[in-house]
C-alpha cells in the first residue's frame, strides 16, 4: 500500500526503507536499517529518478504505480548503476514499454554487465551538460565520475532548484516518518550514520567529490534542495551549508574536531589495560573526546568513521603468530585504501616473545599522506609492568602537547 508522499507539488517520493537487512553490501552493519530513495516527477512528461534494491522492490512497484495514478512513465533516469538502485530496473522497463531510460555511457555498460539489460533500444545515453525537458521541469545532467562509482551522474532541476545527488549526501538509516533533515535533530540522530556511510562507501574518492563541488560552484547553481539516494533530504539553507561543510572536511581528509581514538585487539585484556591507563592519563590532562575500541568487537566501519572524525589516533600493534594481529592488519589496510591522512598518530606495541607487528603497521601506513607519528612507540611485553608507569606518563605528556586545547 502506498501512502503518497511529495517533496513538493509535483515530485513524489516513492522510495522504501529496509529494516530487515543485516548488512549493507553484506559488509556494513545496519542498526537503524537503510532506505533507498526514488523520486517521480509528474510534469507534462513523467520521469522516475532511480530504482531501489531488490529486497524491497515489490513495494516499490506499487509505489510507482500509485504515484503515477494511471499515467504512463515517459523517462527513467539512472544516476548510478549499483545494485542497491538498479536491481529493480528491468522490471520497471518491462512494465512501462513507452519509457526511455537515460544514463551515462559507462552506466549502460554496467547495465549490460550486471543485469543483462533487456531493452537497449529504449536507452538514451547522456553526458555532461545534456538536458531533459519535462515541461515545467528541466533537468541538467552533471557528471560525477568516481563519487563513488565511475559511471555516477547527478542531475539538477533548474525549475525547483533541486540537486539529485546520487549516493553523495546519503546516509545509512531507514526513514522514520520524516523525509527532511530540518524535521529531525540531524546532528544528534543522523550525522554519525551519514559520516559512517560517506567515509566507508565514498571515503576513498575525496578528490572526485571536490571536483564535483567545483563544477557545481562554476555552474553557479542556486541549490535549494539536495535529494540523495539514501538518508534525509536537505532543504534549508542551514542544513545545506552544514552537510556541505561536513563533506568539505571529509573529502579533504581534514579532522572535524580534536579528539583521540584508541584501537587495539586484545585477546587476554593486557593491551586493553594499556589503552585504558593511557586514556585515563590523557583525561587527567584535560583531553576531551576519547574513544577506545577493540577491533574484534566494534564494527570496523564505526571505528573508521571515528578515526576520520577525530584528529588523533593510537594504534596498538599486537603480535599474533609473528605478524600484526589480523583484524588490526585489515583495519590499517582499509584505512590506507580510504586515503586516511592528515592525522597525528602513535603506536603501542605488545609482544610476548617476538615478531614484526609494529614494522608491518608502519609499512602499511608508509604510503599514507601526512600521518605524523607524535611519539616513539611505547612497548610492553605481555602486560604493563609497574616500573613502566612513569614512562607512560611521559608518553601521555607528548601526546597531550600536540592538542591545541
Ligand atoms: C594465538 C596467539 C598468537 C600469538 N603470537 C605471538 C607472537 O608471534 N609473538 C609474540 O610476541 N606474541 C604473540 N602472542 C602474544 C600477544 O602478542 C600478546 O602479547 C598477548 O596476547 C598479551 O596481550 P593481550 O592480553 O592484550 O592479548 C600471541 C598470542 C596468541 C593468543
Ligand atoms: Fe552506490
Ligand atoms: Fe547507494
Amino acid at each position: 500500500m502506498y501512502y503518497p508522499r511529495k517533496i513538493n507539488e509535483t515530485i513524489y517520493y516513492v522510495g522504501e526503507s529496509d529494516r530487515r537487512l543485516d548488512l549493507f553490501e553484506n559488509m556494513f552493519e545496519l542498526p537503524q536499517g537503510v532506505a533507498y530513495h526514488s523520486y517521480l516527477i509528474k510534469d507534462e512528461k513523467t520521469a522516475l529518478l532511480d530504482g531501489i534494491d531488490e529486497t524491497v522492490s515489490e513495494r516499490y512497484y506499487e509505489n510507482v504505480r500509485a504515484a503515477l495514478d494511471g499515467r504512463d512513465l515517459d523517462y527513467l533516469i539512472v544516476h548510478h548503476v549499483e545494485p542497491d538502485h538498479c536491481s529493480s530496473l528491468n522490471n520497471i522497463l518491462r512494465e512501462y514499454p513507452n519509457c526511455t531510460m537515460l544514463l551515462t555511457k559507462k552506466g549502460l555498460d554496467f547495465m549490460h554487465q550486471f543485469y543483462h539489460l533487456e531493452y537497449e533500444d529504449r536507452v538514451r545515453v547522456v553526458g555532461e551538460g545534456d538536458t531533459l525537458d519535462l515541461g515545467k521541469h528541466k533537468l541538467q545532467f552533471i557528471m560525477a565520475p568516481n563519487v563513488h562509482w565511475p559511471e555516477v551522474m547527478m542531475s539538477y532541476d533548474s525549475t525547483d532548484k533541486i540537486l539529485f545527488s546520487a549516493d553523495a549526501f546519503g546516509s545509512f538509516g531507514a526513514i522514520e516518518g520524516h523525509l527532511f533533515a530540518d524535521q529531525v535533530n540531524f546532528e544528534r540522530d543522523w550525522l554519525a550514520e551519514a559520516r559512517r556511510y560517506y567515509i566507508n562507501i565514498v571515503g576513498r574518492h575525496g578528490a572526485s567529490v571536490m571536483r564535483v563541488f567545483k563544477k557545481i560552484e562554476d555552474l553557479d547553481l542556486k541549490i535549494k534542495m539536495i535529494c540523495p539516494l539514501h538518508g534525509l533530504i536537505f532543504r534549508t539553507r542551514e542544513d545545506i551549508a552544514m552537510i556541505m561543510d561536513k563533506y568539505q572536511k571529509w573529502a579533504t581528509y581534514e579532522p572535524e574536531e580534536e579528539g583521540i581514538v584508541f584501537v587495539s585487539a586484545s585477546m587476554y585484556g593486557n593491551s586493553q589495560n594499556l589503552n585504558d591507563i593511557l586514556a585515563a592519563m590523557l583525561a587527567d590532562r584535560n583531553i576531551s573526546n576519547i574513544r577506545i575500541y577493540d577491533v574484534s568487537k566494534t564494527p570496523v566501519s564505526e571505528i573508521i568513521a571515528d578515526l576520520f572524525r577525530f584528529s588523533h589516533a593510537v594504534f596498538t600493534c599486537l603480535t599474533y603468530n609473528t605478524e600484526l594481529y589480523p583484524g588490526m592488519d585489515a583495519l590499517l589496510r582499509e584505512l590506507t585504501m580510504l586515503n586516511y591522512a592528515n592525522r597525528k598518530i602513535a603506536f603501542l606495541e605488545n609482544q610476548s616473545w617476538g615478531g614484526r607487528a609494529l614494522m608491518i603497521a608502519r609499512d602499511i601506513f608508509s604510503k599514507s599522506k601526512n600521518l605524523e607519528e607524535i611519539a616513539e612507540p611505547f612497548k610492553i611485553k605481555s602486560s604493563v609492568a609497574p616500573e613502566q608507569l612513569s614512562d607512560l606518563e611521559k608518553f601521555a605528556d607528548q601526546i597531550a602537547a600536540t592538542f591545541t586545547k
